[in-house]
């Protein structure tokens, strides 16, 4: 939770306030209107009874002095010099005075405001207990309600805490409500399936890697077991030979898998790369090998990048290209506004229409024997995948006009400085 109260307490505090204040500004107001409105009522009846004396007064005179006393009103009569003449009861509490001209004198009306008082003693318990209750009551309700509201949410917690990695199969209860809890739900559900098949991803992978590691490993104790129990069976240097080659083969493997692990963080390296140049040195490269490499098509083509692992897609498209070629091979290099683009064709084989995706898997070999005896791995067109989609570029592959396959590297110019992840 943090330095700050929990959502439940700052709600409800919240609430209670809020009411607090309606409830003491309604309060006060209510008291302060029935005071007012007794009071107009009080000051009328005053003024009645002083109009009526007035009245008296100017009619038949002065009342006599014992008539006073029949009146719940107290009032005086005054002459011009300002002396009591006539009187009630005199009053002795809080009290408004109301004054009318009657010829000579002066009447004036004393009335009580004790019954306003009273009313207002009146309303004031049943408001100093009621507002605490209220209050109470509001801050009870508030607490229960975003308790429930809550409690999805610690569902949820509590699912998540005992997912393990062993069991990412599991997902959280999705509350049937279409409301902010419910999509958070769902984004830790497609997390975890996210998170599921990346492990079962990890899982195929380190199964295939044992996998092929496993069968040079097993060429080279064959043949040192030979060596060991029928000395002088195995021609001379076999030993040697066998072990040296499948031990080149493992190597590549572990350095290929070793690539493939890295191409994330290397896509973060950016400078300037020409592919024309990688090309050019990789066309040498085969043709010192006696291949016919065409390279008349090759053109500028600038991006930004990481030079060793673009170095590695141009490899590694060549050395498939060279293993597949009847003879020739066709490099190609051009950029356009939107992208820059470098295709490898050769006059092989081809890779056939339904296995154009596939090949892009870790592993995958279409023509397993051949493959083997090349020492293929089946782990280029992954890597190049791999690093091309950090680049942000893509790869495709097509039927070369030459016979064989051609694969086609686009990165569009504008996005490769873009984030990858
Ligand atoms: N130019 C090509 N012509 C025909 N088939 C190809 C071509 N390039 C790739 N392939 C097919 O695609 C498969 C996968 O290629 P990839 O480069 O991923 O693996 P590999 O070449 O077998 O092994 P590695 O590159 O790890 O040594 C190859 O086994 C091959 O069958
Ligand atoms: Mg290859």
């Amino acid at each position: 939770m943090g330095e700050r109260a929990s959502v439940r307490l700052r709600t409800t505090g919240f609430a209670v306030l809020v009411m607090a204040v309606a409830l003491i500004i309604g309060s006060f107001a209510l008291l302060f209107l029935m005071r007012s409105s007794l009071r107009a009522g009080i000051e009328t009846t005053a003024e009645q009874r002083a109009s009526a004396l007035a009245t008296q007064i100017e009619t038949y005179g002065l009342p006599a002095p014992s008539e006073a006393d029949e009146d719940e009103l107290a009032w005086q009569i005054l002459d011009a010099a300002g002396t009591v003449v006539r009187s009630s009861e005199p009053l002795t509490d809080s009290h408004i005075t109301v004054t009318e001209d009657a010829g000579p004198y002066t009447v004036v009306v004393f009335a009580s405001l004790d019954e306003v008082d009273d009313s207002t003693e009146a309303l004031v318990t049943p408001l100093l207990l009621g507002v605490p209750v209220m209050l109470l009551l509001v801050g009870g309700v508030t607490w229960l309600v975003v308790t429930r509201a809550l409690a999805p949410v610690e569902r949820i917690r509590r699912e998540v805490e005992s997912i393990t990695g062993e069991r990412l199969d599991r997902r959280v209860p999705e509350p049937p409500s279409r409301d902010e809890i419910h999509r958070l739900a769902q984004t830790m559900n497609r997390m975890l399936a996210r998170l599921e098949d990346s492990r079962e991803r990890q899982q195929q992978f380190v199964a295939d890697a044992s996998h092929e590691l496993r069968s040079p490993l097993s060429s080279i104790r064959q043949a040192a077991e030979v060596a060991q129990s029928h000395p002088g069976a195995l021609p001379e240097g076999e030993l040697a030979e066998a072990v040296l080659e499948e031990s080149g083969r493992m190597q590549r493997l572990v350095e290929q898998m070793l690539l493939l692990t890295r191409t994330g963080t290397a896509a973060r390296r950016r400078q300037d790369v020409d592919l024309d140049d990688l090309a050019l040195a990789e066309a040498r490269r085969m043709r010192r090998a006696g291949l016919t490499v065409d390279t008349s098509g090759v053109g500028a083509g600038r991006v930004r990048g990481d030079r060793a692992a673009m170095a590695q897609v141009v490899r590694n498209l060549a050395d498939n290209a060279a293993r597949h070629a009847a003879g020739a091979v066709a490099i190609t290099v051009r950029s356009t506004d939107e992208f820059a683009e470098l295709v490898v064709e050769d006059d092989g084989g081809g890779i056939p229409a339904e296995q154009r995706e596939r090949v892009f898997e870790r592993f995958v070999r279409l023509d397993e024997a051949r493959a083997r005896d090349d020492g293929g791995s089946g782990l280029g067109l992954a890597i190049v995948k791999e690093i091309v989609s950090a680049h942000a570029g893509t790869v495709t592959v097509t039927g070369s006009p030459l016979g064989g396959a051609c694969l086609r590297v686009r990165f569009p110019l504008m996005g490769t400085g873009a984030d990858m992840s």
